[in-house]
């Protein structure tokens, strides 16, 4: 006996790749099609008829009436946990002050560590609940979720154990990433070394701890150096954390090569990739994670993303949500972005928010495809197709939302 059936469905993209290549638009997309859910299980998926084995008294039979239905939506990269907003520097930056000297006078990063290190859990958790209700609606189901604005033992952990709190208090899933090194904090600033030991040391306490699952770094010009970035991002694998590395942001470093040497999971931002390396990341199998919302926040160029997909190079999309270089939980627009200026296509855009966002945190063996055996984490729209949801863009175009199986969002109530 299953439990819920989903039929009718206009569109299906069900982000099954359907080879074995690297290719960005190898996704599975259906017409006319059936979804059947089992607990929180996908049993079966298919086109036309639903056969009628399925049928039953206590089954729940949903028409579709011709919408598009995706893999719950993933959000790869976001710095989620923060307290406090930076609406006062984004007049500068329309005044054209750059990110990196806003963060040297100890305004960026290190503004939010202040209002991070003041508030509590319960405001951190208050807050945090805002945004991730902002992210369900718009049809996203797991969120990855870095610290970074502690920057000290106390204010990192209570970060993380937030991200963890979080986990029971809404359907969401969150993927925890320690992102000691995400500044040097001003207590440091004539003492770095002592700063990166003191974040090395930190690690096994995480660990122990359960709080983080990836460590991530900030490789950039006046932040971490590659050689810096090398030597927390081996220790953090020492100490069996999977890796992630903010690389090739501002200014390229050579991030992006360390992360192609050390086989990070993924490496993020992008937006100043060299012909270096996107050579590495082609040999590699490290995803790009891309995030053109903070390329359009920070009026800067985007990654050339045609470029990165032509090598062979596997990329995910992400929101990068934070309270600087881009305050928004919208991963929606960051698809239609990825289609305006990064020139993707839409099965290039979907795929890289479904199961390349899944590799990218690696959990592509449960989420990112509706295939039978992964988790029923369904998104509805109510659009008809892929490329309509990226035309229409800056409207919310969610129609309803399953998270293992169960209704978590309806946006518009049947009568
Ligand atoms: O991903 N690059 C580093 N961290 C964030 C920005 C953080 C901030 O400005 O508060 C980013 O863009
Ligand atoms: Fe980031």
């Amino acid at each position: 006996m299953v439990d819920l059936i989903l039929y009718n469905i206009g569109q299906l993209v069900t982000s099954k790749e359907l080879d074995e290549s690297k290719k960005m638009d190898n996704i599975e997309v259906l017409e006319n099609a059936y979804l059947v859910v089992k607990k929180d299980k996908i049993v079966a998926v298919g086109t036309g008829e639903v056969p009628r084995e399925y049928f039953s008294p206590n089954v729940e039979m949903i028409d579709l009436t011709g919408k598009l239905v995706t893999p719950g939506l993933i959000d790869s990269h976001t710095h989620l946990v923060h307290g406090g907003s930076r609406e006062n520097e984004f007049a500068m930056k329309i005044e054209g002050v750059p990110y990196l000297e806003i963060l040297e006078k100890g305004g960026g990063i290190l503004s939010s560590l202040k209002a991070t290190r003041n508030a509590s859990h319960k405001e951190l958790i208050d807050k945090t609940l805002r945004s991730l209700k902002y992210m369900l609606e718009l049809g996203v189901t797991t969120v990855e979720a870095k610290s970074g604005y502690g920057l000290d033992f106390e204010n990192e952990i209570k970060q993380m154990e937030v991200t963890k709190i979080l986990e029971h208090l809404q359907p969401i899933t969150l993927v925890s990433t320690f992102m000691g090194a995400h500044a040097v904090p001003p207590e440091y600033k004539e003492n770095r070394e002592e700063f990166i030991q003191k974040i090395i040391d930190m690690l096994p306490e995480v660990k122990k701890r359960n709080l983080a699952e990836f460590c991530d770094i900030f490789c950039e010009d006046k932040v971490f150096s590659v050689e810096e970035s090398r030597r927390i991002l081996t220790a953090a694998k020492e100490n069996g954390f999977k890796l992630k590395i903010h690389a090739d942001e501002i200014v390229s470093l050579g991030g992006v090569e360390l992360a192609a040497e050390l086989g990070t999971v993924s490496a993020e931002h992008l937006m100043k990739i060299t012909d270096s390396g996107i050579k590495a990341l082609a040999n590699s199998n490290v995803i790009a994670d891309l995030l053109p919302a903070t390329s359009f926040n920070l009026m800067e160029h985007y990654a050339p993303a045609r470029k990165m997909i032509e090598a062979g190079i596997q990329i995910a999309l992400s929101t990068d949500y934070n309270p600087g270089s881009c305050p928004c939980e919208n991963l929606q627009f960051v698809m239609q972005i990825g289609a305006a200026h990064l020139k993707m296509t839409p099965k290039e855009v979907f795929k890289a928010v479904t199961i390349n966002a899944a590799k990218a945190i690696d959990r592509q063996h449960e989420i990112g495809s509706l295939e039978v055996g992964k988790k029923a984490d369904i998104s509805v729209f109510d659009v008809p197709n892929m490329s309509y949801f990226l035309y229409h863009f800056g409207v919310n175009h969610t129609d309803r939302v399953y998270k293992n199986g169960k209704l978590v969002f309806e946006r518009f109530k049947r009568v």
